[in-house]
């Protein structure tokens, strides 16, 4: 039998975040975060993702009046919360070597204010965790998906207030003094995505913003993260000298739609702007072209003394990123345009979408690996990459989902390709490894996962757990460390 091209410790598994799948919203002292507030919005097209995480201060009233969780689905998640166990066992069956999942901010500080970690909380993940090791499953702990308390992003606007670092850094420091097994941690999903939904990723809240200075607002925030992300690195550094801290960028590859040099240098500058958030996590400083843009567009950080060296000194040990599809972009106005993961693209005619426009791109994944690896030159792990659709539960409990499995194969060529080429890719963990609820339209059925949980976007149903075609195939990748695709 051929040598498996992957290193033999190489980190196959899944992801998931807390406020996707828990579920459990407002038991054990837990907090009330952005997400428990995301409405799901059944008429409005699924193709328009702006109206999907759109908000309003009113919108959010309105949320904290509904003690429901009919219209607001990251209330329920999949259950993860009670059914911990049973996944877990499920994820081990696959051959798992690592579980992507975050901690929600809010079981552990429920408003974000509070200075001691709430005991219940702590103790919901160390049985997590305990479980996790009982199977040899490392965890990879993202820090911060989406789900800050909502108190901080009613009573403070979320990030645009510094002091928010402070609360951030105390609640990442709980998780270090309790959860010391953990070797892995990323700071922020997808930190890039601030500027597409400032409220989902950091609390901002568009209504509370200075007329004008929306955009200026946002920049503020981010530079609030990024500082929060090189402080908390170096505490992590500090206290457990053996982890390693991640940073996590959505990959936004962008082809020109064609080569008039008008095409090619708007393309350049999107994904100059894709990449200038791990510039700054991995390099330690804004690039000059990003910094000079603001300065064009009357930017103004408010940077403050010291900021720049602790981001300087405090810098990633790994990159990792999301990759579901590549985007297209062209000068011309009249381009037809098609979503993707919260962006508009300009549609590529040689790529197939899914039923949510997302344009389907294997080769894009490897042209993201050989960039990454050649312009940051850390070890790389894909902690993100699958396929939405709608699956079919069969009477007799099957789910045929050769479509996801074409999806996996495709871009596990690719990868293959990628390390051959000399890429240091040390993991993967597809997106959604459990069927659960959508961040962007809080649809259940939209599902990622190798395992089917048996629940509606009303949810409606069982929440029992099948396993699809795609669990059984996936079992064999991960056995043959990605040898065997068939
Ligand atoms: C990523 C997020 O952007 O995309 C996940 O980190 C999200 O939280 C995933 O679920 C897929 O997007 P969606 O909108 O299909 O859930």
């Amino acid at each position: 039998m051929p040598e498996s091209i992957f290193p033999k410790d190489f980190l196959w598994g899944g992801a998931v975040a807390a406020n996707q799948v828990e579920g459990a919203w407002n038991v054990a002292g837990k907090g009330l975060s952005v997400a428990d507030v995301a409405l799901y919005k059944p008429n409005v097209d699924v193709k328009n993702y702006k109206a999907h995480v759109a908000i309003t201060s009113q919108a959010i009233q309105e949320a904290m009046d509904d003690q429901t969780d009919t219209y607001y689905p990251k209330r329920r998640g999949v259950d993860f919360y009670h059914r911990y166990e049973e996944d877990i066992d499920l994820f081990a069956e696959m051959g798992f070597k690592a579980l992507r999942l975050s901690i929600a901010w809010t079981r552990l500080f429920p408003t974000g204010k509070e200075q001691t970690a709430n005991p219940e909380g702590i103790d919901f993940y160390k049985r997590v965790f305990a479980k996790l090791r009982s199977v040899n499953i490392e965890p990879i702990v993202t820090l911060s998906h989406y789900e800050m308390p909502l108190y901080l992003a009613v009573s403070n606007n979320g990030w645009v207030d510094r002091e928010v670092i402070d609360d951030f850094v105390r609640f990442c420091n709980a998780c270090y003094d309790n959860f010391p097994e953990v070797k892995y941690w990323l700071t922020f999903n997808e930190v890039d995505s601030i500027v597409r939904h400032p409220f989902t990723t950091a609390g901002i809240i568009p209504d509370k913003c200075e007329e004008g200075k929306e955009l200026e607002t946002i920049y503020r925030a981010l530079h609030h993260q990024l500082l929060a992300s090189a402080i908390v690195t170096r505490d992590l550094h500090t206290k457990l000298p053996e982890a390693k801290m991640g940073c996590m960028l959505t990959k936004l590859e962008t082809y020109a739609r064609t080569c008039a040099p008008e095409d090619v240098e708007l393309t350049f500058k999107k994904n100059l702007d894709n990449h200038f958030y791990t510039d700054v996590q991995v390099f330690g400083e804004y690039p000059r072209l990003i910094l000079r843009r603001m300065d064009l567009e009357g930017i103004d950080l408010n940077i403050q003394p010291g900021d720049l060296d602790i981001m300087k000194e405090n810098t990633v040990d790994f990159v990792t990123f999301s990759y579901y599809m590549s985007m297209t972009e062209s000068a011309d106005p009249d381009a037809e345009r098609t979503p993707g993961n919260t962006v508009l693209g300009v549609k590529n005619p040689y790529l197939p979408s899914t039923d949510w426009g997302w344009q389907i791109d294997p080769k894009g994944l490897k042209i993201s690996l050989l960039e990454l690896y050649d312009r940051y030159k850390k070890p790389l792990m894909i902690v993100e990459n699958g396929m939405g659709a709608k699956d079919i539960l069969e009477e007799d409990g099957t789910i045929h989902d050769l479509y996801r499995i074409d999806y996996f194969r495709a871009h596990f060529e690719q990868m293959r390709e990628a390390v051959n080429e000399g890429v240091d890719l040390i993991g993967y963990t597809s997106w959604g490894c459990i069927d659960l609820v959508s961040a962007s339209t809080s649809q259940m059925s939209k599902r990622y996962g190798f395992i089917y949980v048996d629940a509606d976007d009303e949810g409606n149903g069982t929440y029992d757990r099948f396993k699809k075609d795609s669990f059984y195939w996936y079992q064999k990748v991960i056995r043959t460390n990605g040898l065997d695709l068939n």
